[in-house]
């Protein structure tokens, strides 16, 4: 791929960091330098030498997204963007990268394909639906359905690093079960559909290994970082929530099926391996 033909959005985020690093000639902005929601802004944009937008701007606070604010921020960010995005990348005739998320089904199948239809239980989950839909009408598009994000930021493991240091023995959700991705896998995903002309379309993208539970891989970090004198408690999404206002509904089974991508010649790492690199890295 030719770096500087590359734009990236929401350059700023996990995912657009991870980007930033590997195409270090791509042109990118964040909010102040783009605001995808503003339809001007995004169509008098000189995209001139541009052949790829990878969009990695969302609007990913799945609670926030409940209030009142949140949801009319979400269903911009997350769904009326892409429709501008989308008719940039049309009329340019531009190749539209796009994110997708578990969050677009309720999470009652125990593995979700790429022609699962939508069933989104939170405001979040709906926006992201609808923004595939509209990514979707790009003509050349890949949208890479992901879980579980982990990359430079705020994020799970980050948080539960953190807890161990302060020497806090958690209690985590025992029943959301699905596969960690770290942005390194979604940038390796992203480069191999880009490089190898892939056909256009939906592929779900996560690290492979073994689907667990929160509580699970809080074990796991706390394995690799030699803390097994701090316990983790089990303990039901229902119960964790109970009594607090405004939370989204959460999908319980979030594993996706990489049969897709596979069958394209990607080979996925296992969660395990990045997270023992990303827990030695950010420990070092
Ligand atoms: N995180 C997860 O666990 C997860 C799981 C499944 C799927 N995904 C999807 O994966 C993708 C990447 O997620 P991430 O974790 O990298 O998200 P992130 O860290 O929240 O980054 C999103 C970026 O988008 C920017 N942004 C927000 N509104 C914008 C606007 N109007 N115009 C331009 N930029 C805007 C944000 O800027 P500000 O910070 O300034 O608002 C932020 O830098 C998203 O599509 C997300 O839905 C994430």
């Amino acid at each position: 791929m030719n770096d500087n033909k590359i734009f990236i959005t929401g350059a700023n985020g996990q995912l657009g960091t991870a980007l930033r690093k590997k195409y270090p000639q791509a042109r990118h902005a964040d909010i102040n330098e783009l605001d995808i929601t503003n339809r001007d802004s995004v169509a008098k944009f000189d995209w001139s030498s541009i052949d790829v937008i990878v969009n990695a701007a969302a609007f990913t606070n799945v609670d926030e997204a409940e209030t009142l604010e949140g949801r009319i921020t979400a269903w911009s960010v997350n769904a009326i963007a892409l429709s501008f995005l989308s008719e940039a990348a049309t009329n340019h005739g531009i190749t539209l990268v796009h994110i997708s998320s578990d969050y677009v089904f309720d999470g009652s199948q125990k593995i979700h394909t790429e022609n699962e239809i939508f069933s989104p239980l939170s405001v979040y989950g709906a926006s992201k639906a609808a923004g595939d839909l509209l990514a979707a009408t790009t003509p050349q598009h890949y949208i890479l359905r992901t879980s579980w994000v982990i990359g430079e930021g705020k994020n799970f493991v980050k948080t539960m690093l953190d807890l161990a240091q302060k020497n806090i023995s958690p209690t985590v959700v025992s029943d959301q079960i699905g596969r960690l991705t770290f942005t390194s896998e979604l940038v390796r995903a992203i480069d191999h559909l880009l490089s190898n002309n892939c056909a256009y379309g939906t592929y779900n993208v996560t690290n492979s290994g073994d689907s667990m539970s929160w509580a699970d891989i809080t074990r796991r970090i706390f394995q690799i970082i030699d803390r097994n004198d701090l316990k983790v408690t089990d303990i039901t999404t229902d119960i964790y929530y109970e009594g607090k206002q405004g939370i989204a509904q959460r999908p319980l089974l979030s594993t996706l099926d990489l049969t897709k991508i596979h069958s394209t010649g990607f080979e996925s790492r296992d969660w395990n391996d990045d997270l023992l690199e990303y827990i030695r890295k950010e420990t070092s």
